[in-house]
């Protein structure tokens, strides 16, 4: 059998609302892979922390805290359910709330570094669809496959408020473009492994493009990467 870090990996970042999620996990469906939602395990790092009354600025506490997490994924990419310590935060962890205190905790050097063995231990045959924001740059910096999605800010924001309002969130369009901006801003600023373009990746903006077509496209360039690596 294959190495486990032998399998390819498509790396997929970018900022909030580009997609990243949704083309994830249909490419991964289409290639037979794995998927890692990356910023599920930030969001459920968050959500479990907070439940517990610990602050992002408390260091200690949070490490040892980390110690005890138990994540863990379901395997099929077309359902993609979350679990920590057996309980099942596949839903509670969508809330707009729950993504800013990703984002909050996600800045923490040491809560990044307690979460990167388990990113990197779904590396696994026949390859690994990662979608988030330092796949390409840090998680995965050897991924066969590197891309950068993005969408303008407005339609960026337009997709998440579709997607919330579909999900029966009360939501405001303007205030969500708002904290949007926030996010990004400060996912792209911080200090440790920041949302950047990494050197290697194909960039692509979804802005007027369907999910069908960036589908494709992201597909196409996978197999031609396979292809001439063979
Ligand atoms: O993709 P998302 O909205 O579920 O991510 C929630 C937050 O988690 C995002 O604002 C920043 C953080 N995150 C991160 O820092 N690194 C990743 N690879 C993925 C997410």
């Amino acid at each position: 059998m294959q190495a486990r870090n032998d399998a390819p990996v498509l790396a997929i970042d970018g900022p909030s609302g580009t997609g990243k999620g949704t083309v994830g996990r249909l490419v991964a469906a289409r290639l037979d892979w794995h998927y890692l939602d990356s910023g599920a395990v930030y969001r459920v790092f968050a959500y479990m922390a907070d439940d517990n009354g610990i602050s992002h600025h408390d260091i200690d506490k949070l490490t040892d805290f980390s110690r005890n997490l138990r994540m863990s994924f379901a395997p099929d990419p077309s359902a993609p359910a979350i679990f920590c310590n057996d309980l099942d935060l596949t839903e509670a962890i969508r809330t707009e709330r729950c993504g800013e205190l990703a984002s909050l905790y996600a800045a923490v050097p040491e809560v990044r570094s307690v979460l990167l063995d388990l990113q990197r231990a779904q590396q696994r045959p026949p390859g690994l669809v990662a979608d988030g924001r330092d796949m390409g740059s840090t998680v995965f910096p050897d991924a066969e496959v590197k891309i950068y999605l993005d969408a303008s800010a407005e339609e960026r924001a337009r997709r998440r408020y579709k997607q919330l309002k579909e999900k029966g969130f009360d939501v405001s369009l303007a205030r969500l473009r708002q904290e949007m901006g926030e996010r990004d801003r400060r996912d792209a600023s911080r200090a440790a492994s920041p949302l950047v373009v990494a050197a290697d990746a194909s960039r692509i903006d979804t802005s007027d493009m369907t999910i069908v077509e960036v589908v494709d496209a992201v597909t196409r360039l996978v197999e031609t990467r396979l292809d001439a690596l063979r």
